[in-house]
Protein backbone atom coordinates (compact mmCIF):
# COMPACT_ATOMS: atom_id res chain seq x y z
CA UNK A 1 0.00 0.00 0.00
CA UNK A 2 0.98 3.51 -0.78
CA UNK A 3 3.06 4.83 2.35
CA UNK A 4 1.17 8.10 2.76
CA UNK A 5 -2.01 6.11 2.27
CA UNK A 6 -0.99 3.71 5.03
CA UNK A 7 -0.20 6.73 7.03
CA UNK A 8 -3.88 8.46 6.57
CA UNK A 9 -4.94 4.84 7.59
CA UNK A 10 -3.41 4.89 10.31
CA UNK A 11 -4.25 7.98 11.38
CA UNK A 12 -8.47 7.57 10.38
CA UNK A 13 -8.22 4.42 12.36
CA UNK A 14 -6.79 6.31 15.55
CA UNK A 15 -9.79 8.62 15.18
CA UNK A 16 -12.55 6.25 14.68
CA UNK A 17 -10.95 4.40 18.01
CA UNK A 18 -10.91 7.60 19.54
CA UNK A 19 -14.87 8.23 19.00
CA UNK A 20 -14.60 10.91 17.08
CA UNK A 21 -17.52 10.89 14.33
CA UNK A 22 -16.48 13.78 11.34
CA UNK A 23 -13.63 15.03 10.77
CA UNK A 24 -14.06 18.91 11.12
CA UNK A 25 -14.28 21.16 13.65
CA UNK A 26 -11.33 22.31 16.15
CA UNK A 27 -10.66 20.94 19.60
CA UNK A 28 -11.44 23.15 22.43
CA UNK A 29 -8.15 23.67 24.50
CA UNK A 30 -5.70 24.53 21.55
CA UNK A 31 -2.78 23.14 23.51
CA UNK A 32 -4.40 19.04 22.89
CA UNK A 33 -4.24 19.75 18.95
CA UNK A 34 -2.68 16.91 17.08
CA UNK A 35 0.38 17.60 14.86
CA UNK A 36 -0.71 19.70 11.85
CA UNK A 37 0.89 17.00 9.59
CA UNK A 38 -0.17 13.10 9.59
CA UNK A 39 2.59 11.45 11.62
CA UNK A 40 4.22 8.64 10.19
CA UNK A 41 4.09 5.61 12.10
CA UNK A 42 6.08 2.29 12.31
CA UNK A 43 4.74 -0.91 10.91
CA UNK A 44 6.16 -4.37 12.17
CA UNK A 45 7.38 -5.33 8.94
CA UNK A 46 9.00 -1.92 7.97
CA UNK A 47 12.98 -1.05 8.86
CA UNK A 48 12.76 1.22 11.35
CA UNK A 49 15.14 4.25 9.23
CA UNK A 50 12.13 5.04 6.98
CA UNK A 51 10.02 6.34 9.09
CA UNK A 52 11.71 10.03 10.55
CA UNK A 53 9.03 10.38 13.63
CA UNK A 54 11.88 12.41 15.50
CA UNK A 55 11.52 15.23 13.35
CA UNK A 56 8.03 15.24 14.25
CA UNK A 57 7.80 15.32 18.09
CA UNK A 58 9.98 17.99 20.08
CA UNK A 59 12.41 16.56 22.24
CA UNK A 60 11.35 15.64 25.39
CA UNK A 61 13.77 16.07 28.51
CA UNK A 62 13.89 12.53 29.79
CA UNK A 63 14.40 12.36 33.24
CA UNK A 64 16.07 9.81 35.47
CA UNK A 65 14.98 7.79 38.24
CA UNK A 66 17.36 6.61 40.81
CA UNK A 67 16.47 2.50 42.30
CA UNK A 68 13.72 2.93 45.45
CA UNK A 69 15.54 2.25 48.71
CA UNK A 70 14.16 -0.81 49.42
CA UNK A 71 12.60 -1.41 52.79
CA UNK A 72 13.32 -4.76 54.61
CA UNK A 73 10.71 -7.52 53.86
CA UNK A 74 8.59 -9.30 56.15
CA UNK A 75 6.24 -11.87 56.14
CA UNK A 76 4.25 -12.85 53.04
CA UNK A 77 5.97 -9.86 51.01
CA UNK A 78 9.67 -11.38 52.18
CA UNK A 79 7.46 -15.05 51.16
CA UNK A 80 7.04 -13.78 47.96
CA UNK A 81 10.58 -12.17 47.18
CA UNK A 82 12.03 -15.71 48.08
CA UNK A 83 10.09 -17.83 46.03
CA UNK A 84 9.84 -15.35 42.81
CA UNK A 85 13.87 -14.88 42.79
CA UNK A 86 14.13 -19.33 42.67
CA UNK A 87 12.17 -19.18 39.39
CA UNK A 88 14.72 -19.30 36.47
CA UNK A 89 11.95 -18.58 34.38
CA UNK A 90 8.57 -17.11 33.63
CA UNK A 91 7.06 -20.66 33.30
CA UNK A 92 8.45 -21.35 36.75
CA UNK A 93 7.16 -18.17 37.77
CA UNK A 94 3.81 -18.32 36.88
CA UNK A 95 3.39 -21.88 38.33
CA UNK A 96 4.92 -19.83 41.36
CA UNK A 97 2.15 -17.75 41.56
CA UNK A 98 -0.21 -20.61 41.42
CA UNK A 99 0.70 -22.34 44.11
CA UNK A 100 1.51 -18.58 46.72
CA UNK A 101 -1.18 -18.51 49.29
CA UNK A 102 -0.10 -14.88 50.58
CA UNK A 103 -2.34 -12.42 48.50
CA UNK A 104 -5.52 -12.82 50.25
CA UNK A 105 -7.48 -11.73 46.40
CA UNK A 106 -6.61 -15.18 45.29
CA UNK A 107 -9.30 -16.55 47.50
CA UNK A 108 -11.54 -14.37 45.78
CA UNK A 109 -10.62 -14.25 42.66
CA UNK A 110 -11.92 -17.22 39.85
CA UNK A 111 -8.35 -17.97 38.85
CA UNK A 112 -4.86 -16.52 38.42
CA UNK A 113 -4.03 -13.95 35.53
CA UNK A 114 -0.56 -13.43 35.10
CA UNK A 115 0.53 -12.43 31.66
CA UNK A 116 0.08 -12.60 27.53
CA UNK A 117 2.23 -11.35 24.69
CA UNK A 118 5.78 -11.88 23.79
CA UNK A 119 8.29 -12.53 26.93
CA UNK A 120 11.23 -11.81 23.89
CA UNK A 121 10.14 -8.11 22.74
CA UNK A 122 11.82 -5.34 24.35
CA UNK A 123 8.25 -4.16 25.20
CA UNK A 124 6.52 -4.59 28.18
CA UNK A 125 3.05 -3.20 29.30
CA UNK A 126 1.57 -3.19 32.95
CA UNK A 127 -1.25 -2.33 33.91
CA UNK A 128 -3.37 -2.18 37.35
CA UNK A 129 -5.45 -5.82 38.43
CA UNK A 130 -7.49 -8.06 36.31
CA UNK A 131 -11.04 -6.88 35.80
CA UNK A 132 -14.18 -9.48 35.70
CA UNK A 133 -13.26 -10.41 32.02
CA UNK A 134 -9.25 -11.26 32.77
CA UNK A 135 -10.76 -12.72 35.84
CA UNK A 136 -12.44 -15.46 33.81
CA UNK A 137 -10.01 -16.28 30.89
CA UNK A 138 -7.11 -15.35 33.15
CA UNK A 139 -5.23 -13.12 30.53
CA UNK A 140 -4.63 -9.58 30.86
CA UNK A 141 -6.73 -6.57 29.17
CA UNK A 142 -8.88 -9.21 27.54
CA UNK A 143 -12.10 -7.17 28.41
CA UNK A 144 -13.53 -3.79 27.36
CA UNK A 145 -10.44 -1.61 28.74
CA UNK A 146 -7.98 -4.03 26.81
CA UNK A 147 -10.26 -4.29 23.67
CA UNK A 148 -9.71 -0.34 23.84
CA UNK A 149 -6.11 -1.05 24.55
CA UNK A 150 -5.58 -3.39 21.48
CA UNK A 151 -7.25 -1.40 19.22
CA UNK A 152 -5.36 2.01 20.03
CA UNK A 153 -1.91 -0.26 19.59
CA UNK A 154 -3.31 -1.70 16.51
CA UNK A 155 -2.80 1.85 15.04
CA UNK A 156 0.48 2.08 16.00
CA UNK A 157 1.09 -1.30 14.42
CA UNK A 158 1.72 -3.02 17.77
CA UNK A 159 -0.29 -6.72 18.72
CA UNK A 160 0.96 -8.79 21.23
CA UNK A 161 3.42 -10.47 19.58
CA UNK A 162 4.90 -7.24 19.87
CA UNK A 163 4.93 -6.69 23.17
CA UNK A 164 4.40 -8.48 26.54
CA UNK A 165 1.74 -7.67 28.97
CA UNK A 166 1.15 -7.96 32.42
CA UNK A 167 -0.64 -6.13 35.45
CA UNK A 168 0.65 -5.11 39.16
CA UNK A 169 -1.84 -7.31 40.37
CA UNK A 170 -2.57 -11.54 39.28
CA UNK A 171 -5.69 -11.63 41.21
CA UNK A 172 -8.79 -9.06 40.57
CA UNK A 173 -9.80 -7.50 43.74
CA UNK A 174 -13.40 -8.24 44.81
CA UNK A 175 -15.59 -5.88 42.50
CA UNK A 176 -12.37 -4.09 41.01
CA UNK A 177 -12.42 -2.10 44.11
CA UNK A 178 -8.87 -0.30 44.49
CA UNK A 179 -5.81 -2.70 45.57
CA UNK A 180 -4.84 -2.31 49.29
CA UNK A 181 -1.28 -1.59 49.67
CA UNK A 182 -0.49 -5.35 51.19
CA UNK A 183 -2.13 -6.90 48.05
CA UNK A 184 0.01 -4.55 45.86
CA UNK A 185 3.45 -5.37 47.82
CA UNK A 186 2.82 -9.10 48.20
CA UNK A 187 2.44 -8.91 44.19
CA UNK A 188 5.21 -6.80 43.62
CA UNK A 189 8.47 -9.52 43.98
CA UNK A 190 6.15 -11.24 41.24
CA UNK A 191 6.14 -8.83 39.14
CA UNK A 192 9.84 -7.38 39.20
CA UNK A 193 10.78 -11.01 38.88
CA UNK A 194 9.06 -11.06 35.53
CA UNK A 195 10.62 -8.36 34.44
CA UNK A 196 13.94 -9.48 35.61
CA UNK A 197 13.35 -12.47 33.36
CA UNK A 198 12.07 -10.32 30.24
CA UNK A 199 14.84 -7.76 30.26
CA UNK A 200 12.36 -5.15 28.80
CA UNK A 201 14.22 -1.65 27.37
CA UNK A 202 10.76 0.20 27.10
CA UNK A 203 7.92 0.11 29.59
CA UNK A 204 4.88 1.56 29.18
CA UNK A 205 2.80 2.16 32.42
CA UNK A 206 -0.85 1.79 32.00
CA UNK A 207 -2.26 3.71 34.49
CA UNK A 208 -0.74 5.70 37.41
CA UNK A 209 -0.69 2.73 39.87
CA UNK A 210 2.03 0.65 38.39
CA UNK A 211 4.42 3.54 37.73
CA UNK A 212 4.04 4.69 41.44
CA UNK A 213 4.47 1.16 42.44
CA UNK A 214 7.38 0.22 40.69
CA UNK A 215 9.19 3.58 40.25
CA UNK A 216 8.63 4.80 43.41
CA UNK A 217 6.40 8.27 42.38
CA UNK A 218 4.31 9.89 44.38
CA UNK A 219 2.12 11.73 41.50
CA UNK A 220 -1.25 11.44 40.17
CA UNK A 221 -1.38 9.92 36.29
CA UNK A 222 -1.89 13.39 35.23
CA UNK A 223 1.07 14.41 35.87
CA UNK A 224 2.97 11.24 35.15
CA UNK A 225 1.80 10.76 31.76
CA UNK A 226 4.08 12.02 28.31
CA UNK A 227 7.07 12.49 29.95
CA UNK A 228 9.97 9.58 29.18
CA UNK A 229 11.58 8.58 32.52
CA UNK A 230 15.02 6.58 32.33
CA UNK A 231 15.22 3.69 35.01
CA UNK A 232 17.47 1.83 36.55
CA UNK A 233 16.45 -1.12 38.71
CA UNK A 234 18.81 -3.01 40.13
CA UNK A 235 17.84 -6.67 38.32
CA UNK A 236 18.56 -4.54 34.96
CA UNK A 237 21.79 -4.31 33.55
CA UNK A 238 20.91 -0.85 31.43
CA UNK A 239 18.23 1.49 32.15
CA UNK A 240 14.80 0.93 30.90
CA UNK A 241 13.02 3.59 29.21
CA UNK A 242 9.66 4.04 30.53
CA UNK A 243 6.52 5.99 29.66
CA UNK A 244 3.14 6.29 31.49
CA UNK A 245 -0.25 7.07 30.51
CA UNK A 246 -4.07 6.69 30.78
CA UNK A 247 -5.20 3.77 31.58
CA UNK A 248 -7.93 2.55 29.39
CA UNK A 249 -11.03 2.12 31.55
CA UNK A 250 -10.31 6.43 32.50
CA UNK A 251 -10.65 6.78 28.49
CA UNK A 252 -13.40 4.75 28.15
CA UNK A 253 -15.33 7.38 30.36
CA UNK A 254 -13.37 10.25 29.31
CA UNK A 255 -12.72 9.88 25.91
CA UNK A 256 -11.67 13.37 24.87
CA UNK A 257 -8.33 12.35 26.81
CA UNK A 258 -7.29 10.16 24.21
CA UNK A 259 -5.74 13.01 22.29
CA UNK A 260 -3.07 12.60 25.23
CA UNK A 261 -3.00 9.00 24.81
CA UNK A 262 -2.16 9.47 20.84
CA UNK A 263 0.58 11.87 21.83
CA UNK A 264 1.98 8.81 24.31
CA UNK A 265 2.11 6.12 21.77
CA UNK A 266 3.57 8.64 19.66
CA UNK A 267 6.74 8.95 21.63
CA UNK A 268 6.21 5.28 22.16
CA UNK A 269 6.74 5.04 18.30
CA UNK A 270 9.56 7.28 18.57
CA UNK A 271 11.17 5.27 21.08
CA UNK A 272 10.43 2.21 19.51
CA UNK A 273 12.29 3.33 16.56
CA UNK A 274 15.01 4.38 17.99
CA UNK A 275 15.90 1.04 20.15
CA UNK A 276 15.37 -0.71 16.93
CA UNK A 277 18.55 0.88 15.78
CA UNK A 278 19.98 -0.12 18.59
CA UNK A 279 23.93 -0.97 18.80
CA UNK A 280 25.54 -3.63 20.29
CA UNK A 281 23.40 -5.38 22.95
CA UNK A 282 20.12 -4.18 21.04
CA UNK A 283 17.36 -6.78 19.95
CA UNK A 284 15.81 -5.82 16.67
CA UNK A 285 12.26 -6.19 16.58
N1 LIG B 1 -7.38 -3.23 33.84
C1 LIG B 1 -6.09 -3.53 34.12
O1 LIG B 1 -5.36 -2.71 34.67
N2 LIG B 1 -5.66 -4.73 33.79
C2 LIG B 1 -6.39 -5.62 33.17
O2 LIG B 1 -5.90 -6.71 32.88
C3 LIG B 1 -7.72 -5.29 32.87
C4 LIG B 1 -8.20 -4.09 33.22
Amino acid sequence: MDHGLRQLRAWLAWQQAAGAVDLVGEPADPALALPSSVPTLPEAAEPADARPLAALLPGMPAQAIAPPVRRSETGDVATARRLALACPDLVALEAALAGFEGCALRRTATRLCFADGNPASPLVLIGEAPGAEEDRQGKPFVGPSGRLLDRMLATIGLDRSRFWITNCLFWRPPGNRTPSPQEVAVCQPFLERALELVQPRIVLFVGGTAARTLLGLEAGVTRLRGTLRSWHPDWSPQPIETLVTFHPAYLLRNPAQKKLVWRDLLQLCQRLEADSGAGPGGRPH
